[in-house]
């Protein structure tokens, strides 16, 4: 199945253009669903129909679907939460324990994203298209498959250092034993959770079946955002294969007013242009009346894809290159574009196998390959939108790292 998902800045059109191209791909035979994981959902109004938590009929070959956070999963994860934020409160226990579960509440987001996951697993349509939440959420979202890893982890410990030595002790107060001890219900629940959400970064990072698309509008602010997103989504390996261009002003749009917007937004496309090209960039005028219903939808779909198949990969990109230079010296190229543009930081940290990325306000841990993870990182420049990382043999008076 071909996963297409959109995000962009609030109100540039993500939705519009989701549905367009879901219209467009059904319209061409693909049985295509298309989801919404903003939790301020307007799929339904975009397609001028009442759309429910499960697929709705909305015309031949498509389906479409408002993901409601409040399903099972969440459900189950608040009686996960609650119940270490019990055991926590009953241990006394504070601190950093306590500060990391204070992320759980988020985690809601994440389980709009199981979906995907189920639905790839059904195989039940050729194509999903996601009309995801702003870029901020998303990419906050994208980050947390991780922070999940190690939550599970930290639980896990928890049961064994935490609840189990404490048994004893607890039991002279026998009366709040079953506060204690995790009902086994809790564990199933962790499993359950864990198996829906594991593995979501390696189907959204299989840039044969899923590609994001970037909608934007010819405005500064929203180039700045849509940098940021495109670094973020190259940390993660994500391939970005389309710049949706939307509300762009025609030539033939006249009055003084519009004329001096018309300049503005010259000024951005241009600048659109060189930023990412050579990922492919489609503008779509300014229409004189909102977009909504099936007809308005079907121009735009001819508009972004005309003679085009939407299910086409329309970009491919390398994020990681490893290339052996001499025994024992590596160097690892980690895509990760406009890092300088936008000023974010970024560094390094090696440990054993682990190496952790953080650019700006996100960081990804990569599990290095078995000849790496015996080097260490002797240097890491930044060169043409790459993170360059050169790996060394430890050596007993190695010199310091450059
Ligand atoms: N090219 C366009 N011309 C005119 N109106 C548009 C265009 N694209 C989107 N709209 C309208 O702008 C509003 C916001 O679009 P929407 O797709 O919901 O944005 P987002 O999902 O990014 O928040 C909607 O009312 C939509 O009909
Ligand atoms: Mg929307």
């Amino acid at each position: 199945m071909r996963n297409i998902v959109y995000t962009g800045k609030g109100g540039v059109g993500k939705t519009t253009i989701a549905a367009a191209t879901a219209l467009k791909a059904a319209t061409m035979g693909y049985k295509t669903l298309v989801i919404s994981t903003d939790p301020a959902h307007s799929l339904g109004d975009s397609f001028d129909r009442e759309l429910g938590s499960s697929p709705v009929a909305i015309a031949d070959n498509l389906y479409g679907q408002e993901v409601s956070v409040y399903g099972d999963l969440s459900l189950n994860w608040e009686i996960v939460r609650e119940h270490f934020a019990h055991l926590m409160e009953v241990q006394g226990i504070k601190g950093i324990y306590v500060e990391e579960m204070g992320v759980l509440p988020g985690m809601e987001e994440l389980f709009s994203l199981s979906y995907i996951k189920k639905y790839n697993e059904s195989d039940d349509y050729d194509l999903l298209v996601v009309d995801c939440a702003p870029t901020g959420e998303t990419l906050r979202l994208l980050s947390i498959p991780e922070t999940f890893g190690w939550m599970l982890k930290l639980m896990r410990n928890m049961e064994k250092y935490v609840v189990k030595p404490l048994i004893r002790p607890i039991s002279k107060r026998v009366g709040k034993l079953h506060d204690v001890v995790p009902e086994e219900d809790v564990y199933n629940q962790v499993d359950h959770l864990f198996s829906s959400v594991e593995g979501i970064i390696d189907l959204l990072s299989d840039g044969s079946k899923t590609t994001v698309r970037l909608v934007m509008n010819p405005e500064k602010m929203v180039l700045k955002e849509t940098m940021r997103a495109l670094t973020y989504l190259n940390l993660y390996g994500i391939t970005v294969d389309q710049i949706v261009v939307n509300r762009v002003l025609l030539d033939e749009v006249d009055g003084k007013f519009l004329s001096e917007w018309k300049e503005i937004q010259k000024k951005y496309l241009d600048q659109i242009d060189r930023t990412f090209s050579p990922i492919p960039i489609i503008q779509v005028p300014f229409f004189r009346q909102e977009v909504v219903g099936l007809d308005m939808l079907e121009k735009v779909g001819e508009i972004v894809y005309r003679d085009s198949d939407p299910l086409d990969i329309l970009y491919r990109e390398e994020h990681v290159n490893i290339k052996k230079q001499d025994e024992g010296h590596y160097i690892m190229k980690l895509r990760a574009p406009f890092i300088f543009d936008n000023n974010m930081e970024a560094n390094i940290v090696q440990v054993g196998e682990l190496m952790t990325v953080r650019i700006g306000n996100y960081q990804k841990g990569v599990i290095l390959p078995a000849f790496l993870a015996g080097l260490r990182v002797s240097s890491a420049n930044y060169k043409e939108k790459w993170l360059v990382v050169e790996f060394k043999k430890k050596e007993k008076d190695a010199t310091k790292s450059e």
